[in-house]
């Protein structure tokens, strides 16, 4: 009987002296690394709120403009600014090609230009661009039907390429196609 009394109190302060072990100085420091650890991963604000808040702006939207051979002459790409050309009516914005249009380029003859007839007749002849900037638009309506062709071709590509960015009309018609429009 002494025994088992004997072995029930060596038990029970057995039990004290584990539970007293668990409140160790190095037992609270370890608590606390594991609740700064939770803290740091579910509260804080993480990485990635951080990238959400460096998410690259939006392009700047396109307006959609009406030029006229002269108010698309700046847009040769001088001193870095966009480049445009027209084909057709339509005016591309042809700045990704800067290697092609801008200055120094290859085609930079077409750069600000309507490229219309120069692409249709595979020429880069000044006399395939509008001399005068304030005149009527090429009709084009002496192309040929190989010429015709060449230049749906290069239309095609730029429509795949590159981006509409407005319209060219003669001088006095900037208004003409937008009332048609309403
Ligand atoms: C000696 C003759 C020519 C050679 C060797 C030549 C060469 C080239 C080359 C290598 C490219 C780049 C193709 C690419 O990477 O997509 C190119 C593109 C082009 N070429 Fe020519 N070319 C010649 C004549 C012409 C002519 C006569 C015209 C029209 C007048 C022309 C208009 C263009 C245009 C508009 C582009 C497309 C640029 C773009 O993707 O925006 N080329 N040419």
């Amino acid at each position: 009987m002494d025994y088992v009394q004997q072995r029930v109190a060596q038990a029970v302060s057995n039990q004290e002296a584990a539970s007293n072990a668990f409140l160790t100085p190095l037992n609270a420091l370890l608590l606390c690394v594991l609740l700064y650890t939770a803290y740091a991963f579910l509260l804080r604000p993480g990485p990635s709120s951080a990238a959400a808040a460096q998410v690259p702006k939006e392009p700047p939207a396109i307006v959609f403009r009406t030029f006229t051979p002269r108010t698309l002459l700046p847009y040769n790409g001088e001193n870095g600014g966009p480049v445009y050309l027209a084909v057709r009516g339509r005016v591309f914005d042809v700045s990704r090609g800067r290697n092609f249009y801008g200055p120094g380029g290859p085609y930079a003859n077409f750069a600000g230009r309507d490229a219309s007839r120069g692409l249709a007749c595979g020429s880069f002849d000044e006399s395939m661009l509008t001399k005068d900037l304030d005149g009527p638009l090429d009709p084009l309506d002496d192309l040929g039907p190989d010429q015709l062709e060449a230049l749906k071709g290069w239309e095609q590509r730029f429509e795949e390429k590159y981006l509409v960015v407005g319209r060219l009309v003669a001088v006095g018609e900037e208004g003409k196609g937008e009332e048609k429009a309403e």
